[in-house]
């Protein structure tokens, strides 16, 4: 006789081999036309479930997991944040969570870096000229940007995608600062400056890196009031999520030459972005694209693979139990 697999609802289209060892481990219930689920959608997909395979941005508020069918053991994100689960409403039913961390560090940082040198570096307005083919030719004056190298980088939020960052700013001897909850030890501060208040940090900020993840506490973090204190030129980026900066205040700044630029991969209400940004060339803008490798992605899905695994298949703790905190 054999026990009925496990059956898992993808809420959206992963990549191919995660696809594939998902359906060939578990009762797969894929979504090949990526269609997005709502709360109703979701609690309905999810009949006769033992969990759910989900993503950033799928609304698993404490309204659609109070509705989940009782067979729904667990949800495993394929996301190192998590803000779009409710992990306090899970645990109030049972349910487990786990998220993705490490294996999306590198690629993170490393569109961190893009969006640093791309905002300093003036390189939409170049890219733009030449798709327009508006490039009249070289100049000395022609699209001066703003020096990287040997400059003051901060960054909030000082955790694994923090510390990937700065280990990538030392090739361009930039000076780290930084703010996190807690002082790294001297092994991994690497001679980084730490502000126990962020917003002491600010004034030493010739460019600042949002990499702390999105909460109550870092909800429109980056307003007007504290883009004041950023040195005057300052370029600001963001690739943790669009919640922590204020768009006003940001957009407002970008526009009066306050701040220089700023590189963004993430926003408010992606993907519908606050519109003026679309016209203000001195913002670097990517759609969300920090995981976005091959590589990553498919460690991104075995990772929450082996979460389901571990706990579905071996009843044992998945090892990226997110707690509610
Ligand atoms: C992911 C991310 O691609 O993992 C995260 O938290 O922000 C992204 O890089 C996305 O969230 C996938 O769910």
């Amino acid at each position: 006789m054999t026990t009925a697999k496990p059956k898992v609802l993808a809420t959206r289209h992963f990549p191919p081999d995660v696809e594939a060892r998902l359906a060939a481990n578990f009762e797969a219930v894929l979504n090949p036309g990526d269609r997005l689920y709502d709360g109703p959608a979701l609690i309905a997909a999810t009949a006769g479930c033992d969990a759910i395979l989900c993503a950033a941005g799928d609304p698993l508020t404490a309204d659609t997991i109070g509705g989940l069918p009782a067979s729904v053991r667990m949800i495993a994100t394929f996301s190192v944040g998590y803000e779009h689960v409710d992990v306090a409403a899970a645990a109030k039913r049972g349910i487990a969570v786990s998220n993705t961390p490490d294996v999306l560090t590198d690629a993170t940082a490393d569109i961190t870096l893009l969006c640093l040198l791309g905002a300093a570096r003036r390189a939409h307005e170049g890219a733009h000229m030449l798709r327009t083919r508006s490039w009249t030719g070289w100049t000395p004056t022609q699209l001066m940007g703003v020096h990287v190298t040997g400059k003051r980088l901060g960054i909030l939020g000082m955790g694994r995608i923090g510390q990937a960052v700065a280990d990538r700013a030392r090739a361009f001897r930039m000076q780290i600062h930084y703010s996190n909850r807690n002082r790294l030890p001297p092994d991994l501060e690497k001679g980084a400056i730490f502000h126990a208040d962020a917003e002491a940090m600010l004034p030493h900020c010739d460019f600042l890196s949002i990499n702390a993840p999105m909460s109550a506490a870092t909800r429109k973090w980056v307003n007007a009031e504290r883009i004041a204190k950023l040195p005057q030129g300052a370029i600001v980026v963001n690739t943790a999520r669009g919640g922590v900066v204020d768009d006003e205040a940001l957009i407002d700044a970008l526009r009066s030459g306050r701040l220089a630029a700023a590189g963004l991969d993430v926003f408010e209400g992606e993907p519908k972005i606050h519109p003026d940004y679309h016209d203000i060339p001195n913002a670097f803008l990517i759609p969300h694209m920090g995981s976005a490798t091959v590589e990553t992605r498919n460690a991104m899905g075995f990772k929450a693979l082996d979460n389901l695994e571990t706990y579905l298949l071996r009843n044992q703790t998945p090892p990226d139990l997110v707690k509610a905190s």
